[in-house]
């Protein structure tokens, strides 16, 4: 009993102070191999041998600390997402048909999943440099990925809605997405497309008149609630240390040590918090969520993306400006830690990257979707470093690289 009041007190006030003070690698190197060896053995003599006893990380072994670590930081991804309560099979069936629907943009030529692609197993993104509306234009941003985009604290990289709901009504008004004129023009729409007047009164019984734009955002809602994603990372957090290969494991223990983890941590390591891109060098003039705001703490703010299939939703960043999944793991390396990151490091970070993303989504477009001409080359995700990468802007960082994997 003293012994688990220990570890829990040391979890609670030793582990972030150790890791985010960088200690933990001090505090191992420091150790002399004869107190290793003193440790190891009192270790192995005691029956239950705890995590905070493991002083010496063996290379590529998840040892007692990077276990703690990992569910300390990360955590298990939850079964079902927050709001999912109150779902129906109707709602979410509804909601699936609705997501697929072109007749909600002005000119009936795209859908949710037009730019967040879903079907034939896509991973939500379309891979263009910012998203492009119904009627070709462009915005400004990237557009991030369907899946798992409820977990987060809040949507769009600003942040300035809070709920999928709420989010689900923006697309379809922006005139430089969808482009319609408002939500009752949609409702009308719909109404005239059979069987939606039948499927809606399923989805909402007892409503009157339930195919309104309100509860078109309830039912697109409802579907992306189950868009999660699963990979070799939470058969790892569920116990399976052969999840892993040492060099995925490594990834991870940089990924921590490094710091990336300050930012981008829980489940979805990431969606969690707003912060500053560029803490230490410039990065970008656009003042992000200061916009939404107003504060002047939130000037080049935007809220930090969740990593899961990162390495199948190229390009990155806000802007979609970095091609090149090496890049951006260096560019934030030098931007956000000041720390240039060895080649190895970055490697492995890429391989630990690689168990994020769900085997059955892949990177390749939907097939009735042409690639345009600065999609994304698809590389296989057990390719990370092998695969075709491009980069349109090589950015200064300490030593200007140009990554060709
Ligand atoms: C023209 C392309 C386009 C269409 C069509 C579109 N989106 Fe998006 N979506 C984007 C872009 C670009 C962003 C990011 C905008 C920003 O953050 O300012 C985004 C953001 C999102 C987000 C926030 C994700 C996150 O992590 O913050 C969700 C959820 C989403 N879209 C769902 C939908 C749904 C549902 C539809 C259909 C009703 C839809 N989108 C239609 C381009 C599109
Ligand atoms: C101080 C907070 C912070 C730290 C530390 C940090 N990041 Fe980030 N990361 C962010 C923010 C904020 C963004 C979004 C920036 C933007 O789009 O302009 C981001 C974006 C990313 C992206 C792009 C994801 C996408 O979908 O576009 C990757 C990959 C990434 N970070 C990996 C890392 C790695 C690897 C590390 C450690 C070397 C790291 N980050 C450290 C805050 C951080």
């Amino acid at each position: 009993m003293r012994k688990k009041i220990g570890v829990a007190v040391f979890l609670v006030t030793g582990l972030s102070t150790l890791i985010f003070s960088g200690m933990l690698g001090d505090l191992i190197s420091q150790a002399s191999a004869q107190s290793i060896a003193k440790v190891q053995k009192k270790a192995a003599k005691s029956q239950v041998m705890d995590a905070s006893r493991t002083v010496k990380a063996v290379p590529g072994t998840p040892d007692g600390v990077l276990l703690m670590q990992a569910h300390a930081l990360f955590g298990k991804l939850p079964a079902t997402m927050p709001g999912s309560e109150k779902d129906t099979p109707a709602m979410i069936a509804l909601g699936k048909k609705l997501y697929f629907e072109k007749a909600i943009s002005i000119n009936k030529t795209q859908a949710c999943n037009s730019c967040h692609p879903i079907g034939n197993n896509g991973a939500g993104t379309d891979h263009l440099k910012t998203g492009k509306g119904a009627l070709g234009k462009s915005s400004d941003r990237n557009d991030p990925s369907t899946m798992n985009a409820g977990f987060q604290i809040a949507q769009f990289w600003d942040g300035r809605t809070a709920t999928l709901e709420e989010q689900a009504q923006g697309p379809p008004l922006n005139p430089i997405e969808m482009g319609m004129p408002d939500g009752k023009s949609i409702a009308v729409r719909l109404k005239g497309i059979i069987p939606y007047p039948v499927e809606f009164k399923k989805a909402f019984p007892g409503e009157k008149d339930p195919v309104t734009f309100d509860n078109f955002a309830k039912a697109v809602a409802a579907f992306e609630r189950t868009l999660i994603t699963r990979g070799r990372f939470d058969r790892f957090m569920d116990g399976d240390k052969q999840a892993l290969t040492a060099q995925e494991i490594e990834g991870m223990r940089s990924f921590i040590n490094v710091g990336c983890v300050k930012c981008h941590s829980g489940p979805n390591l990431g969606g969690m918090t707003f912060q500053k891109i560029g803490v230490f060098h410039e990065y970008t003039k656009e003042l992000g969520r200061f916009e939404f705001t107003k504060l002047e703490s939130d000037k080049y703010v935007f809220k930090v993306p969740m990593l899961r299939n990162v390495t199948l939703t190229a390009p990155y960043f806000h802007n979609g400006e970095v091609g090149n999944l090496a890049e951006a793991v260096d560019l934030m390396g030098y931007l956000q830690l000041n720390n240039q990151l060895k080649d190895e490091e970055i490697n492995n970070i890429l391989r630990f990257m690689t168990t994020l993303a769900d085997a059955e989504r892949t990177t390749a477009p939907p097939k009735e979707e042409k690639a345009s001409s600065d999609a994304w080359v698809t590389p296989l995700i057990t390719d990370i470093p092998q695969g075709v990468y491009f980069s349109p802007k090589v950015y200064q960082c300490f030593t200007p690289k140009v990554y060709h994997f």
